[in-house]
């Protein structure tokens, strides 16, 4: 059975200012049963996991080198992330595939390298615009999958984050038809790619969630949670979408 799972993505937000924010969302984690991670710049990784000590929130990096270590200036690699405190890292967000020239060839070296640390990986997937408009939606994100995920992939290692470019940021989403015939896709894919483990992976939304269309997105077959961006840096909002991820 996928985990749900309620994953905000700080993207380059935050500093040691910050604490507040957190200490005002940890009273939502006791109350309810469904996985929080936030994945902050990786310089409050480790104040972070100070800050949360002894609470169920999970902690994850926003990249990772494909590399353990080495002369990458710059670079952050897995087991560092690990050291700092995290479990999990985000990988090919559309942000890292258009600013830094990421491929899936690339995508899949560092997912393997987020297993080899321990670290959970999420995978992101997503057309642009002018896909969708294409009617290339799905052959982009088949393609993406096919291509970013290495063997080894099991329900336990990694989550499939599924992120239209152009709902990123933009106050605009899909339709619940579209997200459902993407995630349905997905897990079909999945499936075939990876047999019953497929079944076993949690896919996630990603592009303007907020609290107000959470509940919706949610009800979507095959929705098992979100990754949130510019919402995820406001406790209240965040915590909105975690209560009704919690109660789908
Ligand atoms: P927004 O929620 O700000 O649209 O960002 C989504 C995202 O890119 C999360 O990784």
């Amino acid at each position: 059975m996928p985990k749900k799972l309620a994953a905000g993505n700080w993207k380059m937000n935050g500093s040691s200012a910050s604490a507040s924010e957190i200490a005002a969302l940890l009273p939502v984690l006791p109350n309810v049963s469904c996985q929080v991670l936030l994945c902050p710049p990786a310089t409050l990784v480790t104040s972070m996991k100070n800050w949360t000590e002894g609470s169920s929130l999970l902690i994850g990096g926003q990249d990772c080198h494909a590399n353990e270590s080495g002369a990458h200036t710059g670079d952050i690699s897995a087991p560092m992330l690990v050291d700092a405190g995290a479990t999990h890292v985000i990988l090919g967000h559309s942000e890292r595939r258009s600013d830094h020239g990421e491929t899936d060839a690339m995508v899949k070296a560092k997912t393997m390298a987020a297993h080899a640390a321990g670290l959970v990986a999420v995978v992101c997937v997503g057309e642009t615009e002018a896909e969708r408009d294409a009617g290339r939606a799905l052959d982009v994100v088949g393609s993406q999958i096919a291509g970013s995920l290495p063997d080894g992939v099991t329900g336990d290692n990694t989550v499939i984050a599924y992120e239209p470019v152009w709902a990123i940021g933009t106050g605009r989403t899909p339709t619940l038809e579209q997200i459902g015939e993407v995630h349905d896709f997905l897990r079909e894919a999945l499936d075939q790619q990876l047999g019953a483990e497929g079944a076993n992976l949690s896919l996630l939304y990603g592009g303007s969630v907020k609290p107000g269309n959470a509940s919706d997105i949610f009800a979507v077959a095959n929705v098992d949670g979100a990754l949130v961006g510019g919402a995820s840096l406001k406790a209240s909002d965040f915590s909105g979408i975690i209560k009704a991820l919690d109660a789908a």
